[in-house]
């Protein structure tokens, strides 16, 4: 998915004479289908073509939009910082001060613009295969009154850098749409000797705890067919290491897999890394951290 020129102007022209943050918000609240008023963000949404006129209902390119403005939300109420920040302060310092960071599946380039405005590391560079996500993240980043941030077209499985290219790569919330066994093979590569991996994300344990939550919840049956699709992935992802149901879809590069803690670790030892004795817990998700040899 991708804005055509003219849309792309007439969004960047929007957002940037708007208050973004109110606008990021209804968006988001549009894709929840959290109820609220017809105010200027609903005319401009309607207007840009992101909402069907006199309804709360999004248009195929405002879910895409929407998809970056919740994004865009969150780290507004984290203030602008990592996810880890909090969780681990010490990994700012040790895998981000002074480092060459790539950040693999960028999205709206959130966690991008935190290293941007932090002027921690050297250099910052993103890979978003969506280039709707590419497209908003620059005008986020114009908005949040910050300079390009390179984001570069492409797929984790299939990285577009030389060898050996970064000090660290970072995977947030991302990995479950990688093939993964290709993508840390990929990782190991452009990693330097010494250069470190960290991968925050989703795992079969917390995505179990989300299922049960779901069926505690009482939801019936409506929604339980991604469930079932993810939990049918994951395992075979684990036992055959490939998705059993596999379908391109316009909303996702794929369906998501949450290999277990200890698939993960087997995976990273087996593209070569070494991983890290702890997998600490950011919020819901797992971080894991693995050392390229050598260096
Ligand atoms: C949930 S978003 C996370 C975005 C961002 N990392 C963050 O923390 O907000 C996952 C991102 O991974 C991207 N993605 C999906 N498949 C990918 C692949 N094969 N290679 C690289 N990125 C991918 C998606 O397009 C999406 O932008």
């Amino acid at each position: 998915m991708k804005l055509d020129p003219a849309e792309f102007g007439r969004l960047r022209e929007a957002l940037l004479s708007t208050d973004v943050a109110a606008f990021a918000r209804h968006m988001s609240d549009l894709q929840f289908h959290r109820p609220g008023g017809a105010g200027e963000a609903q005319a401009l949404a309607e207007g840009l073509g992101l909402a069907r006129p006199g309804t709360r209902e999004l248009t195929e390119t405002g879910w895409f939009v929407a998809d970056a403005c919740r994004e865009y939300v969150f780290w507004l109420e984290r203030d602008r910082r990592l996810p880890f920040a909090d969780h681990l302060p010490g990994l700012v310092a040790e895998a981000i001060d002074g480092r060459s960071v790539l950040e693999i599946g960028s999205g709206s380039g959130i966690n991008l613009m935190s290293m941007a405005m932090s002027g921690r590391a050297a250099e910052v560079v993103g890979l978003e295969p969506v280039e709707a996500y590419r497209q908003m993240g620059a005008i986020l980043a114009e908005a949040e009154g910050l300079g390009p941030i390179l984001a570069e077209p492409g797929a984790a499985e299939q990285l577009p850098f030389e060898d050996a290219r970064f000090d660290t790569v970072l995977c947030v919330s991302a990995h479950q749409y990688f093939d993964v066994a290709p993508a840390l093979a990929q990782i190991a590569r452009v990693l330097r000797p010494g250069g470190q991996m960290v991968v925050i994300g989703g795992t079969l344990g917390s995505f179990s705890r989300l299922c049960s939550g779901w069926l505690l919840g009482q939801n019936g049956l409506s929604g339980a067919k991604s469930y079932v699709v993810t939990v049918a992935n994951t395992l075979g992802y684990m036992t055959l290491g490939r998705r059993i149901l596999v379908r391109p879809s316009k909303w996702t590069t794929a369906y998501p897999v949450y290999p277990s803690r200890g698939s993960m670790r087997r995976l990273i030892a087996a593209a070569g890394l070494v991983p890290a004795a702890e997998t600490p817990s950011v919020g819901t998700e797992t971080c894991f951290r693995a050392r390229k040899p050598g260096g």
